[in-house]
């Protein structure tokens, strides 16, 4: 007679007896699992708990606000909004090679994390929102043969660099367990059937440079796209959908005008875990309609694709 009711009472005894009266650090990233640890942690320990959520410049339009509306105003959990933006996209300028990407923002990310971690006082604990899955893979993974295909970024080894132990109160969890513990917690519906989002966030959007136009234009057709999706009750029956801007300007015409923009290309895939998926079958009419509605509402667009390619041989992001 197992409920999601009883294990929240059970995880929350369970934390208190874990960290007593010490300190603990949670970094928070916006996504389901991060942020229904720290909701349970909050439960169980209040404002011994402080979440640190860091802003690398590379969010979703409005996520930062959402972020900090949702966790600091209305659960009144302890938050550091670090605000690394200018740090982040400095260091990113010029760099267009995919890797290095990546190593720049997955480096910052873990300095950044480590340096406010430092200014709370007395913390002896690390809260991560592992799954049950990341800790078999984690076992069957060790010591086997291992191909890279993309460096993915996470805090991996920081809380044995920063002497600190680890919570992880979601351990025993798969995601759609981590879900309704979620509901069971009073997260909003939107926010716990939310597509998963990459740590490295736009910049494995914006293949090439980038650069902070590029990331603005990006931002404004990823909202539209997202919008038509939702409004045409799509949204749950896919994995992830979002807006790659390409490289590569474009001549088009509008009004009586020649235009040179961008091209942008859509992307929407079904899949079960994120190691296969295939392309959304949309309809011709949805594509049409979206396009039409990113190029008038989006300056900077002019071309809009739909990615039709499955997982292999692409991946999901394009980067
Ligand atoms: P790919 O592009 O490899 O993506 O097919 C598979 C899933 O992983 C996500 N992804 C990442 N998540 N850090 C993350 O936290 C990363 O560096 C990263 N790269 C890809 C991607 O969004 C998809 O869900």
């Amino acid at each position: 007679d197992w409920t999601m009711g009883a294990y929240r009472e059970q995880a929350i005894d369970a934390i208190r007896e874990q960290v007593g009266d010490k300190q603990v650090i949670c970094g928070l990233s916006g996504g389901v699992d991060s942020s229904v640890a720290a909701v349970l942690i909050h439960e169980a320990i209040g404002d011994q708990l402080t979440c640190v959520f860091v802003d690398h410049g590379l969010l979703r339009k409005d996520e930062a606000e959402e972020v900090v509306k949702m966790f600091r105003d209305n659960y009144k959990i302890k938050l550091i909004y670090a605000d690394e933006k200018e740090l982040f996209l400095g260091a990113l300028d010029g760099q267009s090679d995919p890797e290095t990407k990546r190593k720049i923002i997955g480096g910052l990310f873990i300095d950044v994390f480590q340096k406010y971690a430092n200014e709370i006082e007395g913390a002896e604990f690390l809260a991560q929102g592992t799954l049950y899955p990341d800790v078999i893979e984690s076992v069957s993974f060790s010591g086997g043969p291992s191909v890279t295909i993309k460096s993915h970024h996470n805090v991996g080894g920081l809380p044995e660099k920063m002497g600190l132990k680890l919570v992880e109160p979601l351990r025993e969890l798969f995601k759609d367990e981590v879900r309704a513990l979620g509901r069971e917690l009073g997260l909003p519906a939107s926010f716990i059937g939310r597509h998963p989002f990459p740590g490295p966030g736009l910049a494995i959007r914006c293949p090439g440079e980038i650069t902070r136009a590029k990331l603005e234009i990006l931002r404004e057709a990823d909202a539209v796209y997202i919008d038509q999706i939702r409004k045409h009750g799509l949204y749950d029956e896919i994995w992830q959908a979002f807006v790659a801007i390409l490289p590569v300007r474009t001549v088009g015409v509008m009004g009586d005008g020649r235009t040179y923009d961008f091209a942008c290309a859509l992307r929407a895939v079904t899949s079960v875990d994120g190691m296969t998926a295939d392309y959304y079958p949309f309809t011709h009419e949805f594509l049409g309609e979206t396009a039409t509605r990113i190029i008038n509402e989006v300056q900077g667009i002019n071309r809009v694709t739909y990615d039709i390619t499955s997982k292999p041989p692409g991946t999901i992001e394009w980067e």
